[in-house]
């Protein structure tokens, strides 16, 4: 993306939720709006906290020293971990952008871009007096159904019912109730009342940004923008529109050497994302299932990946096992490996990064959704958009049904042929869009104006 000093003198807050797939997209974002001209400062929680190096010299990080519990950051319980970290963080938000906002030489603030699950911080921005921007990272469907909880609990369709998990969701097609972000019927309403927070608050902000683009989700786009009554910015891929941004996790690129000596379009690339954790059985089952198949592959076993099983170290002899067939990381350079010419399909768990970056790459998926939006997500990928095939997700993991969906997605059938061409298209729609005059590429410089209009 061209630059531009258009934006001399505003500088803009960025607050990522500290998550690899929140954070990625925040820095991106923040990476598209200083090469058009905006001054960045990162406000950023202490843990997985950005490493400065990996951004340009005249960014300004400022950590938020807070009390974060032990045990929070890895809690499962989705709802009890946002609202804490919300909570425990937007006191210490709201002081230093009061410290910010009464320095002299910092340049102006002229608003602030924090992830939509930072309501409160962005509630404290606003009592400030300072324009605030949500940043949903995840799809807008999945934002759709944060607007639709309540509907969706009156109309009956959540706590999920055992013999209605494949009703249609009439309000949100093309989901099936299994499809909706689920969650234990002992936590549904902590987790209805945190959305209808996070929602509240998205609401009262001047402008929301997407990480999507019409080929995908206009119809989505449009249904939010009929029901907020603030610009709407759709900006997506950010992996594309965004010059690259460098990982703060250590990455193995010596996979990267592998896969030029792997035939095109050989390679299946297994990742999980880095969040949510596998159960040991099925871990072992996949392990036991890449070392016996015939595909070469790159997966990648994080710390954390397996429950209750921190250090991700791998059963003996593996290794010698899969030595000349596969690689086994402990962090990937993602987005270059979906772009390298060797990998023919992505095993994923449809984070939404994950599935945007494949489409960008033109990487086919077999989907594996383990929890929340990746459910909706896959449903979007297999049945919406046709790029993928699913593994069914109902029991546990078994190789051979994973093995299933890999033949389904390879073989010389209409089915694995449509699949591929449908993700030639996309990738296609996904790098016009971001192009001069493409419609994210407008949303995008559309959004710099809207910024450049406030006074700081
Ligand atoms: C979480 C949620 O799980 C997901 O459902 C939601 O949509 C976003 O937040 P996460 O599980 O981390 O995300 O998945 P994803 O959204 O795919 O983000 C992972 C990011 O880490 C991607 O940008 C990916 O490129 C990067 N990554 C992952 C690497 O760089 N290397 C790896 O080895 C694995």
């Amino acid at each position: 993306m061209a630059s531009n000093s258009g934006g001399a003198g505003h500088r803009v807050v960025l607050f990522p939720f500290p998550y690899q797939g929140h954070l990625n997209p925040m820095l991106r974002l923040a990476a598209a709006l200083h090469a058009r001209g905006l001054a960045i400062t990162v406000v950023h929680a202490e843990h997985h906290a950005p490493d400065p190096a990996d951004h340009p010299a005249d960014y300004r990080f400022v950590p938020l020293p807070a009390d974060v519990p032990a045990g929070l950051l890895s809690s499962e319980d989705v709802a009890r971990l946002l609202t804490e970290l919300d909570a425990i963080l937007a006191v210490p938000f709201g002081d230093r952008l009061a410290a910010l906002l009464a320095e002299q030489d910092a340049g102006g603030v002229c608003c602030v871009i924090a992830d939509v699950q930072w309501y409160s911080a962005l509630a404290a921005a606003r009592k400030l007096g300072v324009p605030t921007l949500g940043l949903m990272t995840s799809s807008a469907a999945s934002f759709r159904t944060f607007m639709a909880y309540p509907t969706l609990i009156d109309k009956g369709y959540l706590p999920v019912q055992e013999g209605h998990k494949d009703d249609p969701v009439d309000e949100l097609p093309p989901f099936r109730v299994r499809d909706l972000q689920c969650i234990d019927k002992s936590i549904l309403a902590e987790f209805a009342s945190l959305l209808e927070r996070i929602v509240a608050e998205a609401r009262r902000s001047c402008g929301l940004i997407l990480n999507t683009f019409d080929a995908i989700e206009a119809a989505d786009v449009d249904k939010i923008r009929q029901d907020l009554s603030i610009p709407v910015f759709t900006i997506g891929p950010l992996n594309k529109l965004s010059p690259s941004v460098r990982s703060s996790l250590p990455q193995d690129r010596g996979c990267l050497n592998w896969l030029d000596t792997q035939e095109p379009g050989s390679v299946l690339y297994v990742s999980f994302g880095s969040f949510v954790p596998i159960d040991a059985d099925e871990f072992t089952e996949l392990v036991w299932g890449l070392a016996n198949s015939k595909s070469p592959f790159i997966w990648v076993v994080r710390r954390g990946l397996v429950r209750g099983f921190e250090s991700g170290e791998l059963p003996d002899g593996l290794e010698e096992e899969i030595r000349d067939r596969g690689r086994i990381v402990h962090w990937a350079p993602q987005e270059e490996v979906l772009a390298h010419p060797a990998i023919c399909a992505f095993v994923t768990h449809n984070g939404w990064n994950s599935t945007v970056e494949a489409i960008s790459g033109g990487v086919p998926m077999i989907c594996r959704p383990l929890v929340g939006d990746q459910l909706g997500t896959a449903r979007y990928v297999c049945n919406a958009w046709r790029v993928g095939v699913e593994v069914e997700v109902e029991t546990r993991l078994e190789w051979g049904k994973l093995q299933l969906a890999i033949d389904k997605l390879m073989a010389d059938n209409d089915e694995g042929k449509e699949v591929r061409e449908r993700m030639k298209y996309l990738t296609n729609m996904a790098g016009n869009g971001v192009s001069e005059g493409g419609s994210s590429h407008t949303s995008f410089v559309n959004l710099v104006e809207f910024i450049l209009s406030f006074t700081c």
